[in-house]
């Protein structure tokens, strides 16, 4: 079996902790090749190349695609800094693999999207969580229920660790930075969000560690097609304290399904457990290599295309709060007849 040959741009926390550990198993079992990394930080990605031994190394995605016989690139820089490397990776016919939020100019991701929908190719959007096995559980679950409602908690704790992470104007606050990730599983297990509405409360200077200005606390309400709705609360106001939240909850019609990345409770009893803890990044990497390797854009489970409903709603909740609630329609959003773009200025929410 021929390997996959694979190309990563952005060498920092995530491609570094997360992808190229959850890849090592398909590295050593020769059924991936890290053909070459690219970092705009000459310094970081020899750095880099150093522990994890690619091909190659550059500081610039173009040399790097020109030069190099790739199957897939990892696309996994912060999402203000988006340019050509998606477009250029998938112009290529590379398939491609981007974080999320797939970048915070939502009419960027709209030209993205067609780009990677013309040239037919595998994508996959960070959304690991998809691939918790408990998610499949209860999607299985779902099968023969109707959801009403569904409820997220979040209440993070910690310092952001990156400065970009902790501005609002640079990450689009942590509703976007980090809740996306739920809402994008709410999505896997309720379909698609119509509508948004939202309230946030604001951080004045002096309040929290510098030099975070990210709201104290996102309240988010969604109406999905099908009719159902879900509250999604954030905070990010734990910061000095070990303690934070998670919760994700789906109420359908004598069902309350509770669901974490180890074990699934319906009513109460648990219907579902996993004998280990699951790593979703090596389970989404294999995926994605195997869908490379068929050349089958249909198996992933977070195309580019699908994504495009998580980002627009967690963009739209944005939106919504700098207009004192207003609902927004997520179409309209797409459609570019309303818009979210980070704020200039010292980079806070508007009107919050
Ligand atoms: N799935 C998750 O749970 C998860 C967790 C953390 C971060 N992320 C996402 O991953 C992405 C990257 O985050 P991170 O934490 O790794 O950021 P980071 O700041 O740690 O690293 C980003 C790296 O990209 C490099 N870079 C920037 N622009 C570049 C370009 N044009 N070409 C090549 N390299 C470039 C930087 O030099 C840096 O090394 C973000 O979108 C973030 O939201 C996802």
């Amino acid at each position: 079996m021929k390997p996959v040959r694979l190309g990563f741009i952005g060498l920092g926390h995530i491609s570094t902790h997360a992808h190229l550990p959850g890849l090592a198993p398909l590295i050593e079992a020769g059924e991936v090749v890290l053909r070459a990394f690219c970092d705009v930080s000459e310094e970081n990605v020899k750095k880099q190349a150093e522990v994890f031994k690619p091909g190659a190394v550059y500081t610039d995605h173009r040399a790097m695609l020109e030069k190099e016989g790739l199957d897939a690139v990892y696309v996994c820089i912060p999402p203000t800094l988006h340019t050509d490397e998606v477009l250029t990776t998938v112009e290529k016919g590379v398939a491609v693999f981007v974080e999320k939020p797939q970048t915070l100019d939502l009419a960027q991701a709209v030209r993205f999207d067609a780009a990677v929908r013309k040239a037919g190719v595998v994508s996959q959007v960070g959304f690991m969580s998809r691939y918790y096995p408990s998610s499949e559980k209860v999607r299985d679950l779902l099968r023969e229920r109707t959801p009403r409602h569904a409820q997220v908690q979040l209440f993070y704790g910690g310092k952001p660790i990156r400065y970009w992470t902790s501005r609002y104007e640079l990450c689009g606050g942590s509703f976007v930075e980090n809740t996306i990730h739920m809402v994008d599983l709410l999505r896997y297990f309720l379909g698609d969000i119509t509508l948004a509405s939202a309230f946030y409360v604001a951080r004045r200077p002096g309040e929290g560690p510098e030099p975070m200005n990210l709201p104290h606390v996102y309240n988010v309400s969604y109406r999905f097609a099908s009719g159902a709705t879900a509250n999604c609360t954030t905070s990010r106001v734990l910061t000095n304290v070990n303690a934070s939240r998670r919760e994700v909850v789906i109420v359908s019609d004598d069902s309350l399904i509770e669901w974490s990345g180890q074990k699934v409770v319906e009513n109460g009893k648990t219907v579902y457990e996993a004998a280990e803890r699951p790593n979703p990044f090596a389970l989404q990497a294999r995926a994605f290599v195997e869908a490379v390797r068929a050349g089958d854009p249909g198996r992933m489970r977070s195309s580019y295309a699908n994504g495009m409903n998580s980002l627009a709603a967690v963009l739209g909740a944005n939106a919504s709060a700098e207009r004192g609630g207003q609902v927004v329609a997520l179409d309209d959003l797409i459609a570019g007849k309303v818009t979210w773009t980070p704020p200039r200025g010292d980079g806070s929410p508007r009107n919050p």
